[in-house]
């Protein structure tokens, strides 16, 4: 069958063709549909089927005979250390933890929050929540104290799972004071911790809340998994929206099971067996589907890995990984190829390495610029896969249906929708566009399975955020169109959502942190492009009248009130002091025409500014930071 005509089966029979897909998992209790339809335009699949994630992701293997199979490698060249865990050691680990979690009172639906480094102990800490129908919530490390407890306020979890600290190429990052500062500010208390220590950090433990890993799971009892309905949230992962307050993005454990171990074949190409390396962190989605879950419920080996795509120690770092552990298929941003690429040009670092195990790579997170594409297909000689997905869809929405029919790779489109999406591109009045316009980028109702079903606690905002705009379309936050052939090209963001190194910011969060500075009267947040992190934030702040302090000083002060608010993620070092935003008659801040002055295009000056000068002062405030500059266009470009 041609990957079209699976496609439209997909779309013209759900019932049949998701029924199908899900005899591929291990249910307790098979269930009697696939679609939920009664509270539409709210859907729900497998809702009256019985499974356990933790299940499906490891004792079904030993019970198949993988035990002895590696389950996850840990290669940490930040630490110097390298490790396995087999399926049946991964049992072993998961159980045993479970078994402690449930000895203290953590049951089915209670939350747990997990505030990791990359080590195996993260995923160990996720299936032990699966396995007893815990919904987990996991926590990037690179958050400030106070966005930590902002989730943890939102998800009131029972217990906190945390690392001592992570490690990052130039410095150890004690998680533990951030954690305690979380808890010290949250509203919320959750009954205890549970601290990994490691060797580089070891963290002060508060007694009676705090306790050590080891202790913790000392003479436990190892717990069975606990079989969940498949609507039941596996866990809750917070993204940022346009506003400063995250959206808890929900999964349900059936639909999750379902799709992902769908497209571990269609998507990625792997057999059961293979390895399969995805270099993201287990705080991102990505890290959630593709270094945690999907490999493992397909029974393939995962690579953790600790570290970057350069100084660790340098750019060959990725293909060393790739051929020391037989890696198959690769999955990263491509802002981690830009930072490669950056560094070795012309791919010399590759020449000592064997890579004849690595069938493709793929990338995701953020726009696949063309220049670093054709780079990697040129130093590497593989498919380079682009494919589009976000933390509410959880698996692939468009992408190369590689695993079953390659279809020719168009560089700068991510392909054609996957099983279950149908997108299309609606215009302002909600039509659908013809090929070639553009427009929003929309997805008919009902999304496909292990999509979001709501947001946690927050079922009107998950209504008034994605489906409103467009009844009976879910409506991505991102623009752009379809060719004739059917495949997608994602143009940019509709919202204030901005992507720095494949990380999902919002400018409208750190609006809200430079607002809160003493001294600023008004303030504007817009992405601007970086040729290595995708997109950089760039602050604007007009100043309270009769404030005399130095300009500098205060740029200054914002950056470290970002970094210490939001975190290091933020990479917020531009800013700079202007004496007016420019805004419409209306008063509404013209952030689109900011972006196109400061990367410094073709501006369009719209007809309903206030005062046009005011662009200029604009660009000159940003010249000193190196944006600003009108750029000659390159000849023949229209
Ligand atoms: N814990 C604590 N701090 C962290 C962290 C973590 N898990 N991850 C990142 N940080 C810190 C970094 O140390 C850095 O701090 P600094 O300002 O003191 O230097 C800051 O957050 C920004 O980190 P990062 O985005 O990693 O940028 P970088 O400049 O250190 O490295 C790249 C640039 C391109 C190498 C890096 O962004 C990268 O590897 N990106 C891969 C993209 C990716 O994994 N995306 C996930 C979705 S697929
Ligand atoms: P996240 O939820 O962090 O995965 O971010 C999702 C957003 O990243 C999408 O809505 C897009 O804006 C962007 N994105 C992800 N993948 C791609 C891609 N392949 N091409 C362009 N943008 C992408």
């Amino acid at each position: 069958m041609s990957y079209a005509a699976y496609h439209a089966g997909s779309l013209s029979d759900p019932e049949g063709f998701w029924m199908e897909a899900a005899r591929r998992i291990a249910w307790e209790r098979f269930p009697s549909k696939a679609l939920f339809d009664q509270r539409a335009p709210l859907y729900e699949w497998f809702s009256d089927g019985l499974v356990n994630t933790c299940w499906n992701a490891v004792d079904r293997h030993v019970a198949a005979g993988r035990g002895d199979q590696d389950a996850l490698i840990h290669d940490s060249p930040v630490t110097g250390t390298l490790s396995r865990l087999t399926y049946a050691e991964l049992q072993q680990q998961v159980a045993r933890l479970a078994g402690a979690l449930a000895a203290r009172g953590v049951t089915k639906g209670d939350r747990v929050v997990v505030y990791m480094p990359m080590v195996p102990e993260a995923v160990v800490a996720m299936l032990a929540c699966a396995r007893i129908g815990a919904i987990h919530s996991v926590v990037f490390g690179g958050f400030a104290a106070h966005e930590l407890a902002v989730r943890i306020d939102d998800a009131r979890p029972k217990a906190v799972i945390a690392g001592s600290c992570g490690i990052e190429p130039t410095r150890v990052v004690a998680y533990k004071p951030l954690l305690d500062a979380a808890l010290d500010e949250a509203a919320h208390a959750p009954d205890f911790c549970v601290i990994l220590q490691r060797p580089q950090q070891l963290a002060a433990l508060q007694p009676g809340r705090d306790h050590d890993w080891h202790a913790f799971q000392k003479g436990a009892e190892p717990a069975d998994c606990v079989p969940v309905e498949g609507s039941h949230p596996a866990y809750i992962l917070y993204t940022s929206g346009t506003t400063g307050k995250p959206k808890g993005v929900v999964r349900p454990t059936g639909g999750h099971l379902v799709a992902l171990n769908l497209s571990m074949k269609l998507v990625y190409g792997v057999d059961p067996g293979e390895v399969f390396w995805a270099a993201s962190d287990v705080g991102w989605v990505v890290g959630h589907s593709y270094i945690c879950y999907a490999p493992l419920i397909h029974g393939n080996t995962s690579v953790v890995f600790e570290g970057k795509p350069v100084g660790t120690p340098d750019a060959g770092t990725f293909w060393r990984v790739i051929q020391d552990h037989g890696v198959r298929s690769f999955f990263t941003a491509p802002t981690a190829f830009r930072a490669v690429k950056r560094e070795d040009p012309e791919g010399k670092l590759l020449a000592g390495y064997d890579l004849s195990r690595l069938r493709a790579i793929y990338l995701a997170g953020e726009r696949a610029d063309p220049d670093t594409i054709e780079w990697l297909q040129r130093v590497t000689g593989k498919p380079v896969y682009d494919h589009w997905w976000q933390t509410e869809s959880g698996w692939p929405m468009v992408a190369n249906p590689a695993g079953m029919e390659a279809l020719p790779v168009r560089i700068g489109s991510p392909s054609v929708p996957m099983p279950g999406y149908d997108v299309q591109i609606l215009g302002e009045d909600g039509a659908p566009l013809p090929p070639g316009q553009l427009g929003a980028i929309a997805i008919r109702l009902p999304l496909p399975p292990g999509t979001l079903p709501t947001l946690w606690n927050a079922e009107e905002r998950f209504a008034s955020s994605y489906l409103s705009r467009f009844p009976g379309w879910y409506e991505s936050g991102d623009a752009g169109m379809k060719d004739e052939d059917g495949y997608l090209w994602i143009m940019a963001r509709t919202d204030d959502v901005i992507n720095v190194a494949g990380h999902r910011l919002s400018t409208g969060l750190m609006e809200e942190v430079l607002a809160g500075h003493p001294d600023v009267a008004e303030c504007a947040v817009i992405g601007v492009a970086d040729e290595l992190k995708g997109q950089l934030p760039m602050g604007f702040l007009c100043l309270n009248r009769g404030c005399t302090r130095p300009a500098p000083e205060i740029v200054s002060e914002v950056i470290a009130r970002v970094r210490d608010r939001i975190g290091p993620v933020a990479a917020f070092r531009l800013a700079a002091v202007v004496e007016r935003l420019p805004k419409t008659r209306s008063g509404k801040i013209l952030r689109r025409t900011m972006i196109e002055v400061a990367e410094g295009g073709e501006v369009r000056i719209p007809a309903t500014i206030d005062d046009p000068a005011i662009l200029d002062e604009i660009r000159a405030a940003i010249r000193p930071l190196g944006y600003g500059i009108v750029r000659a266009r390159p000849e023949g470009s229209v």
